[in-house]
């Protein structure tokens, strides 16, 4: 049987290109653990990784669904030509081909890609530890600034996923509401802990079910779906009951030393009991 994931003896490597790590995995992970439904969500035109570095992740995604046969291009961008190179050689060195674009985030991209992107895999550079920041230097993915998130938006196809990785610093609640006001659905599909970080794998999809819902509470002067409001008070009302240490949501306020995430969730909440 064909490995369902890049072989790391056959990924490339250069020393200015972040190497598979922690997150690396743990993404291609929860690749894997959502393997049936990509299977099944069939994606038909494009697959692409933002900031693809060694290329491990694309390779991994683009063997995972070969058996969907041919149709499906991979594009892969970095704003690093070293990684732009490895991951070059890396899915050569799987038989897989992936078009690569040196370029910032999808810049140049838009009037080619946009609404085509099925699935949209991202790890970003977004941990400003020491190791990380000698091979990747300063984050420029923005993802508190979210410039990844209007990207997406732009590029996902109508039934198009997004899988990101985030770790609690990055604050994933707020970029699950953001990505809410875009219409999106959110589901954290792994959550792992290393030494350094809690990483959290979010998958992203549109959620057309609200967007009818915001059209029907139109009206009545609410600017939140029901269906949002619920799922954020469930998910408040988890963060203040649940004691069990596998609630990512609880764990993410736990591991966030200082107060910010709380009151943020304090405000939240009492937004939306102002909108109840
Ligand atoms: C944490 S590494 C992840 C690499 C790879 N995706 C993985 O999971 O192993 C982030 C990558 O994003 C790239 N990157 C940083 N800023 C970028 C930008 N503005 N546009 C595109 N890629 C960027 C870095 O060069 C680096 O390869």
């Amino acid at each position: 049987m064909s490995p369902q994931t890049a072989q790391i003896h056959l990924v490339s490597s250069h020393p200015q290109v972040y190497e598979p790590s922690d997150d690396s995995f743990a993404l291609v992970d929860a690749l894997l653990a959502d393997r049936a439904n990509l299977l099944e969500h069939h994606p038909t035109v494009v697959c692409m990784e933002v900031g693809c570095g060694s290329g491990y992740v694309i390779t991994s995604l683009a063997l995972m669904l070969a058996q969907e046969g041919s149709g499906v291009d991979y594009f892969a961008t970095d704003i690093n030509p070293n990684a732009v190179r490895v991951t070059q050689e890396t899915s050569e060195a799987h038989g897989v081909h992936v078009e690569l674009i040196c370029t910032d985030i999808a810049s140049g991209l838009n009037s080619r890609l946009e609404g085509l992107v099925d699935v949209m895999v991202v790890n970003p550079p977004y941990v400003p530890t020491p190791k990380r920041l000698a091979v990747i230097g300063k984050p420029r993915l923005g993802l508190e600034g979210s410039m990844i998130l209007p990207v997406a938006d732009k590029l996902l196809s109508k039934k198009g996923w997004m899988y990101l990785v985030t770790i609690t610093e990055n604050n994933p609640s707020q970029i699950c509401l953001q990505m809410r006001k875009k219409g999106y659905a959110a589901r954290i599909v792994l959550q792992r802990s290393t030494e350094e970080e809690s990483l959290h794998i979010i998958k992203f999809w549109r959620d057309y079910d609200s967007e009818v819902e915001t059209a029907e509470v139109g009206s009545t002067n609410k600017t939140f779906p029901t269906r949002v409001v619920d799922s954020l008070l469930s998910q408040l009302s988890r963060l203040a009951c649940d004691p069990t240490p596998s609630n990512a949501w609880r764990l993410m306020v736990e591991s966030t030393r200082n107060k910010t995430m709380e009151e943020h969730f304090k405000k939240q909440e009492s937004r939306l009991q102002e909108l109840l």
